[in-house]
């Protein structure tokens, strides 16, 4: 529609859509700008990860990359925000059945964008009657239920020890998402249960779909161009000392070829294929229009700055020009953006350099067009129908 009417058209009646990447810093502005997130988006509702990887070794059976990420992911977040273990890694049929609960959660997106009251008027339906008619629905309820007791077992317990400051109960980090929201500074209607469960699902939702889907566009990727793989492998076997698996993070963070070929994963796959709706306190001008959405997809395959935008090339990151590096927005940008982006990060280091140090991997079945390449708009991207998404075999262990 962009190349017909050009970078600014209404969407709908009250949205209106940009694509310009000069632009995207205007929009996506820092603390100093007060932005608020649009209400009916917002409204929508250190794990052994390696064991998958040995287990198919000994079957021969292809694996699902997006599904052991997505167990991997869902671990990760259920140990780091909530103290909790998902068990995804160790038991299969939980890891497929979270996927299910993830996809149906994507594709609820679409409708519960125009009806934002939608989920939140299903979840107060009782499960006898949904189970039925909606099993995977109510998957999402035994998360929501899941969550909600884990919230209402820190309320139970906020005057206890785990609640004071970090330097008295010798703790690095608090001890669950609850815990920190509990010690930070935010007013005391911004610390009830109801704030608590928001919060919690907000996270458990956000850093799963989008972890699994970069990382297997990565090891697509990888997979792929084989003298890239190369790069990266003779790069870890160099940097990893005697008696250890991989590198320190610190140490892989500056990996030349692992770093900019994840930071090219993550340009290429942009997980969150949805248009980031927000609005300002303070009038906002694209020309003679109020916008109030852009699409990161649209900055990061533009090919007035990433020439050839759909080729995985991580060599364009080394002396990148300046407008590449500040136009790179899979986590969006300004005050409203991405939260876990450390975490992120954290993960997909660590997944992709134990995966390659570790196996040798051979893509099964797996077409750029047909399992990778996003058709569909349900937040996250998503192929064709009846993918079956990025699928690999454990040759050999390394
Ligand atoms: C490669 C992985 C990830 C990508 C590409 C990604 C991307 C994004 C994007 C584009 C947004 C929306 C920003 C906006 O509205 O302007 C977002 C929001 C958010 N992300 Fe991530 N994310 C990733 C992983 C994570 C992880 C691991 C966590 C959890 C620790 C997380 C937590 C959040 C939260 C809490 C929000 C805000 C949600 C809200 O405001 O409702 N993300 N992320």
């Amino acid at each position: 529609m962009h190349d017909q009417y050009g970078p600014i058209i209404r969407i709908s009646p009250d949205e209106i859509h940009v694509r310009d990447p000069a632009w995207y810093d205007v929009l996506y502005a820092s603390n100093l700008h007060a932005r608020d997130k649009y209400p009916p988006t917002a409204k929508m509702a250190g794990t052994p990860l390696a064991a998958i990887f040995e287990e198919s070794l000994v079957s021969r059976k292809s694996i699902s990359l997006e599904t052991s990420f997505l167990a991997f992911a869902g671990n990760t977040i259920g140990l780091y925000a909530f103290n909790l273990d998902f068990n995804f890694i160790k038991d299969a049929e939980a890891a497929k059945n979270w996927r299910k609960t993830l996809d149906s959660v994507a594709f609820s997106t679409v409708v519960a964008r125009q009806f934002p009251w939608l989920i939140s008027s299903i979840m107060t339906i009782p499960r006898g009657i949904v189970k039925p008619l909606f099993p995977d629905i109510c998957r999402l309820l035994d998360a929501f239920a899941k969550i909600s007791n884990s919230v209402a077992t820190h309320i139970s317990t906020r005057t206890t020890a785990e609640n004071k400051p970090m330097s008295e109960i010798g703790r690095e980090r608090p001890l669950t998402l609850f815990h920190a929201i509990d010690q930070s500074s935010l007013s005391d209607p911004e610390k009830r249960a109801d704030r608590l469960l928001q919060e919690g699902m907000a996270l458990l939702f956000a850093g799963g779909e989008t972890v699994s889907h970069s990382l297997s566009h990565i090891m697509f990727h990888l997979l792929d161009n084989p003298d890239i793989y190369g790069q990266i492998k003779k790069e870890l076997d160099e940097a990893t000392p005697m008696g250890e698996t991989i590198p320190s993070l610190h140490t892989l963070e500056r990996l030349p070829w692992l770093s900019a070929s994840i930071r090219e994963g993550l340009r290429l796959s942009c997980p969150v294929s949805a248009r980031l709706t927000q609005t300002a306190r303070t009038a906002l001008h694209y020309g003679e229009w109020t916008p109030i959405s852009m699409h990161p997809t649209s900055v990061l395959h533009d090919s007035s700055i990433y020439p050839e935008p759909h080729k995985f090339a991580p060599d364009r990151w080394f002396d990148a020009p300046s407008q590449a590096n500040r136009c790179f927005v899979p986590f969006g940008k300004g005050a409203r953006m991405c939260q876990g982006i450390d975490l992120a990060y954290a993960e997909m280091f660590l997944v992709v350099a134990t995966l390659v140090r570790t196996f040798k991997l051979e893509l099964f079945d797996t077409i750029r067009e047909r399992d990778i390449d996003p058709v569909r708009d349900y937040f996250v991207g998503f192929p064709e129908t009846g993918s079956r998404g990025v699928r690999v075999l454990v040759k050999a262990m390394d």
